[in-house]
């Protein structure tokens, strides 16, 4: 082997991949990043991630594994549950799976059989394909049902839901979504579900950060069980954690993920996962999590005040979901405008909206990332307006023609806040 494969950078080693990576470097600094699912992590979870830990090769839990050499994999790995239990007040941490949707897996593993009954948000209200879609395992193998949003308050109908699960009896009930901006009610979820003799499960992916940082309710000592990714706002590497307080599930629970559903670890991802959660619990983390929900309530309601309808009215946590039928466009059309713009978006499906998502008319916007960029209200205030004139204009152009002036503009606008608040 030649020393350089010890001492080359990708630079040197590999150049496709390295432009590739530089580009992606400077993309990430110069826009503005609003997809409700990601975040922008620390330099310590960025060191973790890459380090040569990803070279140790481990089957199961730490103390009692399949391989030599894993000690210091092993301090890792206790820290990662230490801190992921402290955190989410919880007698029981998996640190392991390698997504969330390999967490939810898992979950259904452990308490289901194949046939048996899962009762989720719809999709198109806000739930996650990995609660029951029949194009996705969860829905191939087991009965999926679904409750949705009352159709005036876009909210969840818990009375609806309660008739639901009464008729479905599932043997799961999952809360949870990745584009639902309320609170969700999980004390009375919690009660539906013991009413029909069903296990509850929260997914809060996309709220851990939130539940982390005191500013959303959380789901414990509702829920039987939770599962969470650790990105979005929880701010840290790709993964997966799953969280209980049931004593008697432990054993079965860590059998579920390796090895019912998983293999080896992913070494220096669970380094990274335990940054990130030592991260959240420092006092600054709660701040950051107060500061996401004021932003994203700031965006949605200047963007409400330039005649963009909001999803259910506003917010309660990090996402605004817009309903750009109110002027004329597809989500798509939105996406494409304001990254053109250097925001970056993504469509999303509204309440009610059409099953092809080329004509979906939503947009999701989330404020996890500009927030960790240190962006406040006075630049959401900006922002709001900058998309309110991006979606303008383009409704325009749809009768007129061209936008370029537009978007010219507005991208020299969203370059000096990039400028503003550096990464990196
Ligand atoms: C509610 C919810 N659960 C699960 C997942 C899946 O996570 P992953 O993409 O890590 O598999 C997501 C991802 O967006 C989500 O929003």
């Amino acid at each position: 082997m030649p020393m350089s494969h010890f001492s080359a950078p990708v630079t040197q080693a590999d150049p496709l991949i390295a432009q590739a990576l530089g580009k992606e470097s400077e993309r990430q600094r110069d826009q503005i990043e609003l997809i409700a699912s990601e975040n922008i992590v620390s330099r310590a979870v960025l060191d973790a991630l890459g380090h040569e830990m990803t070279n140790k090769t481990l089957e199961g839990y730490p103390g009692n594994r399949f391989h030599g050499g894993g000690r210091f994999v092993d301090v890792v790995e206790q820290a990662a549950i230490d801190r992921a239990r402290s955190l989410f007040g919880v007698h029981y941490a998996n640190v392991q799976p390698h997504s969330g949707s390999q967490a939810n897996l898992a979950v259904f593993y452990l308490l289901l059989k194949p046939g048996d009954r899962v009762l989720s948000l719809d999709l198109a209200a806000g739930g996650h394909l990995s609660h029951g879609l029949k194009a996705n395992l969860s829905g191939r193998w087991f009965e999926a049902h679904h409750y949705g949003v009352d159709a005036d308050s876009e909210v969840i109908d818990y009375e609806a839901l309660a008739k639901t699960a009464r008729a479905v009896r599932p043997q799961l009930l999952i809360a949870g979504g990745s584009a639902y901006p309320r609170e969700m009610d999980f004390e009375r979820m919690g009660q539906i579900a013991r009413e029909v003799g069903a296990w509850f499960h929260v997914d809060m992916a996309h709220i851990a950060g939130l539940v982390a940082g005191g500013v959303h309710p959380s789901p414990f000592p509702h829920a039987d069980i939770v599962t969470c990714t650790t990105t979005k706002t929880l701010r840290g590497p790709r993964g997966g954690l799953i969280l209980t307080n049931k004593e008697d599930w432990f054993k079965r629970l860590q059998s579920a993920v390796f090895p019912g559903v998983q293999g080896s670890i992913h070494t220096q991802v669970i380094a990274a996962k335990a940054v990130c959660l030592g991260e959240a619990l420092q006092p600054e983390f709660r701040d950051y999590a107060a500061a996401v929900c004021t932003n994203a309530s700031t965006l949605a309601a200047i963007l409400k005040d330039r005649g963009i309808r909001i999803v259910s009215g506003g917010t309660d946590t990090h996402i605004a979901l817009l309903d750009l039928s109110s002027k004329g466009l597809t989500g798509k059309q939105a996406e494409t405008v304001l990254e053109r713009a250097n925001i970056t978006s993504n469509k999303n499906a509204i309440p009610n909206d059409s099953p092809r998502p080329p004509e979906w008319v939503g947009l999701r916007l989330g404020t996890g990332a500009v927030t960790t960029r240190g962006m406040g209200v006075a630049e959401m205030v900006k922002l709001g307006h900058l998309i309110a004139d991006l979606i303008e204009a383009e409704a325009g152009a749809v009768a007129s023609g061209a936008n370029d002036a537009a978007v010219a503009q507005a991208a020299e606008s969203v370059a000096a806040l990039c400028d503003a608040h550096p990464i990196y």
